[in-house]
């Protein structure tokens, strides 16, 4: 089925994948293509409405990014955001003005008659981050909303579908910002909403069971939410002729090599081969404390020990990968550049024989992947899994990494993680674990006197990992939490609170 789309143009603005997830979240599919598109891929792309997004510079750089004007004359609806507007603005004739200082947070914003703000409310507020500004619309176009400080915070040439935001109507700050998308989505551009996550499920089965019935297919199953969909995706196309390898590296919190088990294996009834490598990752670690050196021999002994597996199944038609769009986005755009630069992702494919890598969530945002997961039947603890690093635990225990330490470790990791889902804290948290530090500290149990590691315990909201704060956790659940350890776990005598955000600190202590 060809889906109707919209084509979001990326000018390099901090909020530009948020404009595509919003745009979908409506039922509309988009892509984030690179702001230099021809006019002429533009048409073949034949999207149902354009939106230009933000980006950092400012219009009358050197250098800056533009665009080719005769894309006004498609006839197809634009929509510009914050920079995308004033380019709007700046090609068309109008007036870009740089100001003295930034205009940044919650602005009061007034509205006037417009098909965009259909149903919102006239006096609002929305979300600005800006310099620049547009000082003078150009001709054709009237101004249908004004901030204190901004004379064109909107404006529009409604019979050419032409329509500029200074503000960012896909920040939630901006009240009533879905609506206002929603009015460009379906009064403008005339969407009827064909996206949704059980369609996609239906169309890929569908469209999967053309290109792989009968073909063999081989999946590197971590417990992950992107290989777990992927994998369950497949498995509805490709049912026996799927064999997905878990390797349990023995470095997986608490309970989660048993699940996956469970959960793929007893109750999709998938073919799943696990590997009890428990043994041989705990050797190549041993006397190992470098964290990047710990890193490099997971991942050297993890390829081995898939490759042994791949070996005795043989050549496979089509090895599964987890890509989701994010990924795509960032690997270069071009489809070729990403099949390219994914070829190599764990290095799994140049070990083995394989004809094609087939990615079935290539097109999906992280959060459409989890409600993919959820049509599929997937359990909320399979769907709703933090992110957890490859090298799992051993990242997490500072020093050499021991049967003992793996054992604490759980056990505390499961404490937390328990607590925090009681809590009902557990959507809000990006990622909550517990670590074991390497400094070793007294404490008094009983009459005796102990001496053990200190555990740190680590939780942070974000919303890309790139940037994190630490959660504010409430007291009585971090009392809970931290009584709970010292009494229920070994070798526990002492638990500290990372209360550093990322920067300056990473999310991992290693
Ligand atoms: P940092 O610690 O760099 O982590 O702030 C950012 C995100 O990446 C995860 N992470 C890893 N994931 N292998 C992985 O697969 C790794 O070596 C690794 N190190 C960090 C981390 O859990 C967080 O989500």
């Amino acid at each position: 089925m060809v889906h109707e789309k919209i084509l979001v143009l990326d000018f390099g603005g901090q909020y530009n994948q948020l404009i595509a997830r919003k745009v979908r979240e409506q039922g509309v599919y988009c892509d984030l293509l690179p702001y230099n598109q021809s006019v002429d891929q533009i048409r073949e792309y034949d999207p149902i409405g354009i939106i230009f997004t933000g980006g950092p510079n400012s219009v009358y750089e050197t250098g800056a990014p533009r665009i080719d004007a005769r894309i006004f004359t498609l006839g197809i609806p634009i929509l510009g955001i914050c920079y995308g507007c004033q380019l709007i603005a700046y090609t068309l004739g109008g007036r870009v003005t740089h100001a003295d200082t930034r205009e940044y947070g919650k602005r009061a914003i007034q509205y006037s008659k417009s098909l965009l703000f259909a149903g919102v409310c006239a006096e609002n507020t929305c979300w600005m981050s800006h310099t620049d500004f547009v000082s003078s619309v150009p001709s054709g176009f009237c101004v249908t909303a004004t901030t204190p400080t901004c004379p064109a915070a909107a404006f529009e040439d409604a019979a050419r579908k032409i329509y500029g935001i200074q503000f960012h109507a896909e920040v939630h700050h901006t009240v009533e910002g879905e609506k206002i998308l929603h009015n460009f989505l379906y009064g403008i551009c005339g969407a009827k909403g064909d996206w949704t996550m059980s369609n996609f499920v239906t169309e890929q089965v569908e469209r999967l069971r053309q290109k792989i019935t009968g073909k063999k297919v081989l999946c590197a199953m971590s417990g992950g939410v992107d290989s777990a969909v992927a994998a369950t995706l497949i498995h509805r196309a490709a049912g026996e002729n799927l064999t997905c390898v878990f390797v349990d590296h023995g470095l997986l919190r608490k309970g989660e090599a048993e699940e996956v088990v469970s959960v793929f294996r007893d109750r999709l009834g998938m073919n799943l081969v696990k590997v009890d490598a428990r043994e041989r990752f705990l050797n190549r670690l041993q006397g190992v404390s470098e964290p990047e050196e710990k890193r490099k021999r997971i991942g050297e002994e993890f390829i081995k020990v898939f490759e042994a597996e791949a070996k005795k199944i043989g050549t496979v038609d089509y090895l599964v990968q987890g890509t989701i769009y994010p990924d795509v986005i960032e690997s270069g755009k071009g489809a070729s550049a990403v099949i390219k630069s994914h070829h190599n992702v764990g290095g799994l494919p140049s070990v083995v024989d394989f004809r094609e890598i087939i990615e079935p969530l290539r097109d999906l945002f992280k959060d459409e992947v989890r409600k993919v997961g959820t049509e599929l039947g997937l359990p909320d603890s399979v769907v709703q899994r933090q992110p957890f690093p490859g090298p799992g635990l051993a990242i997490r225990i500072m020093g050499e990494v021991t049967e003992e330490k793996l054992k604490t470790l759980r056990d505390a990791d499961a404490i937390l993680r328990e607590e925090i889902l009681k809590a009902g804290l557990n959507r809000e948290i990006w990622q909550y674990f517990a670590v074991i530090t390497s400094t070793s500290t007294v404490g008094v149990m009983g009459d005796a006197r102990t001496y053990e590691p200190v555990i740190a315990l680590r939780a942070v909201t974000s919303v890309d990992a790139m940037t994190a704060d630490w959660a504010k956790i409430p007291y009585d659940v971090l009392e809970t939490i931290a009584n709970r350890i010292i009494n229920e776990v070994e070798h526990a005598n002492r638990i500290v609170y990372d209360i550093t955000s990322k920067p300056p600190a990473t999310i991992e202590w290693e």
